[in-house]
């Protein structure tokens, strides 16, 4: 989003009181770091539904019909499926590389160095819990568990924190188990030649491949450059999913957030090569899908209801469930995702800066809510903290915001602020927006005035 002069903000450096020592960006302090950090490459063979192996491939800010016009991403899509309704679920950038971790973007409305509280899990407890390999590879990375804000690596090209799928979270960061696996792109090519690659993987392309300092000819020619040899490798394409998708359509930050999604690999069956899925996804259906290839548990987030793709659910029933305006109380066509809703990041000052509960008694098609989330979050109510996640396809956005979580701001502040925030300092822009403080929205009324219908599961299932 922000196309501001790398070198400027490189020169700025990271001065930053963190007590890590995994920050600092200057050569002598990189080769240091890199000398100690430590990379681990765990492998595992767990079988799933619809696939064994998912590489899941992230660019930026472009606009769905800019992405299907390209002449190498159509090469692409031609090799597979075509997602026609998938959806970046916030803006600027950082909101939707927040969300396909953890299952909400808790207000992000800022590319700022956020941290994300230990108690909020990710993607990586319920892999985790079913033994499944992961890794997050980002281009640029000058070593493994590095994080500093950004980094201009002469070999891997550029790199920022805010594309870094995981480095956000503490529950990944403070474990130097799962610190040895956010890695660089050159790891990924080790990983592949040693054939030691995790089952579950996401790639960050430097901001020059991902289209961030660039554009669509830069980042899908790259993504096809990156993706057909690998099709040709028999032993990362073994009954494998590459899934590539655009974190957002900033191209046109007023209009409506519709990415394009695109699925090749083995795993995708002859018949369902050239065609299309045009179920309505978002950034949590890369949650829901995974969570139902491998019948994980779920974080009891956005994750538990979002749409799982065709590929998956006509192996494991989880039918494409349609928008019920009902629930949305208005047509999918009023719903923008293009401005994140209120939260603990958000810089709005009059909205709740408060986790919200995971929602630890939502089941979707068998899959429970990790026993450990719903042990550590069983008594938050008694601290006041409220939950406003529901089995629906109906994700809020800024026109439809949980109750309590109605923000005036889009993106602020713009420039974004590169030391560590754990909770939105929030007051610091009242002046700017002229907003006081609100009073705590004290009722625990939900999201929605109706109840949400009983589960329907559709009839997908293909056998
Ligand atoms: C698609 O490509 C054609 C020519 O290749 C161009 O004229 C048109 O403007 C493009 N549309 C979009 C949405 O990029
Ligand atoms: C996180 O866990 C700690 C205990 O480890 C607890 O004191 C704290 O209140 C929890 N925070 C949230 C946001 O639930
Ligand atoms: C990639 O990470 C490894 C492991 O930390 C490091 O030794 C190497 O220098 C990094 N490569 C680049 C090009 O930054
Ligand atoms: C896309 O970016 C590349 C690299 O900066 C540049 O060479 C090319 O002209 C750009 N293409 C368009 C259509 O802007
Ligand atoms: C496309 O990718 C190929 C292979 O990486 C590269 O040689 C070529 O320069 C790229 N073209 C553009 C326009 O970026
Ligand atoms: C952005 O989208 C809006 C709404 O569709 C449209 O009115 C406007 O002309 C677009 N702006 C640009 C620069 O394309
Ligand atoms: C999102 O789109 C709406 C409707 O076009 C617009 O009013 C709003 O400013 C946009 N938000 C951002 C952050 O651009
Ligand atoms: C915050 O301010 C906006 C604009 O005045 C208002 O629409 C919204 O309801 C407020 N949110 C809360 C939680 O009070
Ligand atoms: C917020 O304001 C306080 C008081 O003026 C100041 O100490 C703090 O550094 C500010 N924080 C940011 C992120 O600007």
């Amino acid at each position: 989003m922000l196309n501001r002069a790398f070198t400027i903000l490189a020169a700025a450096g990271l001065a930053v009181g963190q007590s890590v020592s995994n920050t600092a960006t200057a050569t002598s302090d990189i080769a240091a770091a890199a000398a100690t950090a430590r990379t681990e490459s765990p492998t595992s063979h767990v079988k799933g539904k619809a696939f064994d192996r998912i590489v899941q491939i992230y660019l930026e800010t472009t606009a769905f019909d800019s992405a299907v016009n390209n002449t190498d991403c159509q090469a692409l899509f031609k090799k597979g499926i075509l997602l026609t309704k998938e959806y970046g679920v916030g803006a600027p950038s950082q909101p939707n590389y927040i969300s396909p971790a953890s299952g909400d973007t808790f207000g992000l409305n800022s590319d700022s160095f956020v941290v994300v509280d230990k108690n909020v899990s990710t993607i990586v407890d319920l892999l985790e819990d079913k033994g499944i390999s992961w890794g997050d590879y980002n281009e640029g990375l000058p070593y493994t568990g590095f994080d500093g804000f950004e980094y201009s690596n002469p070999v891997e090209g550029n790199y920022m924190r805010k594309h870094n799928l995981l480095i956000r979270f503490d529950s990944v960061t403070n474990d130097p188990d799962r610190l040895a696996k956010i890695k660089n792109l050159t790891l990924f090519y080790e990983d592949l030649e040693n054939e030691r690659l995790p089952q579950w993987s996401f790639i960050t392309p430097n901001l020059y491949n991902n289209g961030h300092d660039t554009n669509i000819s830069v980042s899908c020619n790259w993504t096809r450059s990156f993706v057909e040899p690998l099709l040709a490798n028999k032993y990362i394409n073994d009954n494998t999913l590459f899934y590539i998708t655009w974190q957002a359509n900033g191209q046109n930050a007023t209009q409506r957030n519709h990415v394009a999604g695109i699925q090749v690999g083995s795993a995708i069956p002859e018949h369902l090569v050239g065609t299309t899925d045009d179920g309505y996804f978002n950034h949590y259906s890369e949650l829901s899908s995974v969570e139902a290839n491998w019948d994980l548990h779920t974080l009891g987030r956005w994750d538990v209801g979002a749409n799982v793709w065709n590929l998956v659910g006509r192996k494991t029933g989880d039918g494409i469930r349609q928008w019920d305006e009902k629930i949305a109380l208005g047509p999918f066509e009023s719903y923008f995702w293009n401005q994140s809703y209120g939260g603990v990041f958000s810089s709005a000052p009059n909205t709740t800066h408060t986790y919200v509960a995971p929602n630890i008694h939502l089941e979707h098609n068998g899959r429970t809510v990790l026993p450990a989330i719903q042990r550590k979050w069983r008594n938050s109510k008694c601290r006041g903290l409220r939950t406003y996640y529901e089995d629906i396809i109906e994700l809020p956005d800024e026109f439809h915001p949980p109750c309590g979580f109605e923000v005036p701001i889009g993106l602020m502040p713009h420039d974004p602020i590169m030391t560590p925030i754990t909770v939105f300092p929030a007051a610091n822009y009242s002046d700017t927006t002229g907003l006081a403080y609100p009073s705590i929205c004290s009722s625990a009324s939900n999201l929605y005035p109706t109840h949400p219908p009983k589960p329907d599961y559709g009839n997908g299932k293909d056998h």
